[in-house]
């Protein structure tokens, strides 16, 4: 019975999955850009790659000739614009690269019977294609996998020039062992090419798929399913959530699906759920982090109002009476974690606190004199400016209620100018996406209505 309720729970959480915080959408337009700037890279690189030596005995005329091909270097490689597709089943890419044509050096050490011999050779290699197919996974926690699933080579032609010791001896006899050349370097392009995507893989695999933000929150990025590949674009889903470190805990909400905008005229968008903001807030809380001693000492000095019984009195007349002019202090803490939503045109942001105030006695005895429920409602604008988000934060309702009072009751609404309502700039935003090696080109902050989800669960797309 136990075993069938386990299978059932583990087919279930299969099946459904869970829905990714954040997506992450190439498209054909951001993966011919990501192309362009590999084959610089690939090229850059050509001149500082080493070839293992090529040995191999051919016959000619007066019998079996062993050679050695050393130090073997690219001296020019015009490495044409490879072609780079999505497949779309199995999820991967097709690259090829069509007549490259390279022009190597190296030294040559031949063995003829008793007769050893050596020197230079310059050597062009023609008509190069290599098409590799490589398929993207999913590994069991969450890193993404890309193994290559098939490879092909055909070199074209060699010629090859041999100079010092005996070379014109066998120079003349090229042509009869150019073609066994010709297939030592084919053979031994796929399993280079191989090669590179294995290392590639293995970089991938001790990636952290998690990445500390600060010294509280953690940001966990695990793929929720392998990439999704469409006819032109591809969806990368990751989990996207944030948690306390030192107490990791699941809140009590899960991602809500959201569906990216098809914008083939971008090349990469990331687009973002509200359960993002929503498990940093929740982080926040479990760790008992959403909490603040006020004293008057954190009031400005110019304040009408100061946290003393003396000014507090005039709008509660009997805190004044029972403690004369005595200092105060507030605990302003979270009642349940602030509730972040999405919306076509704004991020709205709810927060239930709750204000309790003491009075500090002259010998340092703090009294509990009323507590006060504070629910407000902010709402922000977020913009991209300059390669930074920006925003600005707006206080559209802040409802206070008396909750209990020693002090008699009093209406808590009354304390003029202690609120008000304010549209606060946040600094100088902080950098998107901005790494040394990709900037962002022309981003665009959206965010975007989406699917049957629209009222509550939305996105935020970055583009
Ligand atoms: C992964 O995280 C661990 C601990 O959090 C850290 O020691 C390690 O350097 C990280 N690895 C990479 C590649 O960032
Ligand atoms: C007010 O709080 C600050 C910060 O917690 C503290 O440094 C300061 O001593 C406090 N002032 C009074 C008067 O308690
Ligand atoms: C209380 O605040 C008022 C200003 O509102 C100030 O004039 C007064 O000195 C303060 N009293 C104490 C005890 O800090
Ligand atoms: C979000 O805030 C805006 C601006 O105050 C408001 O117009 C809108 O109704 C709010 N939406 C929700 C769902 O609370
Ligand atoms: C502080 O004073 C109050 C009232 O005078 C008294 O009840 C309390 O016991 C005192 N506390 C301490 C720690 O002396
Ligand atoms: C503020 O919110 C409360 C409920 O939370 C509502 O009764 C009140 O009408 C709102 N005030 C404004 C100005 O929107």
């Amino acid at each position: 019975m136990l075993l069938s309720v386990t299978v059932v729970l583990s087919l279930l959480s299969c099946v459904c999955g869970e829905n990714p915080a954040v997506q992450v959408v190439l498209t054909n337009k951001g993966l011919q850009y990501g192309k362009h700037a590999a084959a610089d890279w690939i090229q850059e690189r050509l001149s500082t790659i080493t070839f293992p030596d090529i040995t191999g005995s051919v016959h000619i005329v007066f019998g079996d000739v062993d050679y050695t091909l050393t130090g073997i270097t690219i001296v020019k490689c015009d490495l044409p614009e490879p072609s780079v597709e999505f497949l779309q089943n199995p999820p991967g890419f097709k690259t090829t690269i069509s007549d490259l044509s390279i022009a190597i050096t190296g030294g040559w050490r031949t063995h003829f019977g008793l007769i050893n011999d050596g020197g230079t050779f310059d050597m062009a290699i023609f008509n190069v294609d290599v098409t590799s197919v490589v398929q993207l996974g999913k590994e069991a926690d969450g890193h993404l996998s890309v193994s290559s699933i098939s490879c092909d080579a055909q070199v074209g032609d060699v010629d090859i020039e041999f100079h010092g010791g005996a070379s014109f001896i066998f120079q003349p006899f090229v042509e009869h062992f150019k073609g066994r050349i010709r297939d030592e370097i084919q053979k031994r392009l796929c399993p280079g090419v191989e090669e590179n995507i294995e290392s590639f893989e293995n970089l991938l695999h001790v990636m952290n798929v998690s990445v500390d933000v600060n010294e509280v929150l953690s940001l966990a990025l695990p793929l929720t399913d392998i990439p999704i590949i469409g006819a032109s674009s591809m969806n990368v889903g990751l989990k996207g959530e944030f948690y306390n470190i030192k107490a990791p805990v699941e809140p009590p909400f899960e991602a809500q699906p959201f569906t990216m905008p098809d914008k083939p005229s971008y090349m990469l968008s990331v687009g973002m759920s509200d359960f993002t903001l929503n498990s940093a807030s929740y982080a926040y809380f479990s760790a008992k982090l959403l909490q603040l001693l006020i004293n008057d000492s954190m009031i400005p000095a110019i304040s009408p109002v100061h946290l003393n019984t003396t000014s507090l009195g005039k709008f509660i007349p009997k805190l004044a009476e029972m403690y004369p002019d005595m200092l105060m202090s507030v605990l302003v803490y979270a009642q349940e974690a602030p509730k972040f939503s999405i919306q076509p045109d704004a991020v709205n942001v709810t927060i239930k606190a709750v204000a309790k105030a003491s009075v500090i006695l002259p010998n340092g005895t703090q009294i509990p004199v009323f507590t006060i429920n504070v629910d407000s409602k902010f709402s922000s604008e977020l913009w991209i400016d300059d390669g930074k988000l920006k925003g600005s934060v707006k206080m559209d309702n802040l409802t206070l209620t008396l909750a209990s009072s020693e002090v008699g009751t009093f209406k808590c609404c009354s304390f003029p100018d202690l609120f008000f309502s304010v549209t606060e700039k946040l600094g100088e935003g902080f950098l998107v996406l901005g790494t040394k090696h990709a900037q962002l080109v022309n981003s665009v902050l959206k965010k975007e209505k989406v699917g049957t989800f629209r009222r509550t669960h939305n996105a935020l797309v970055f583009e």
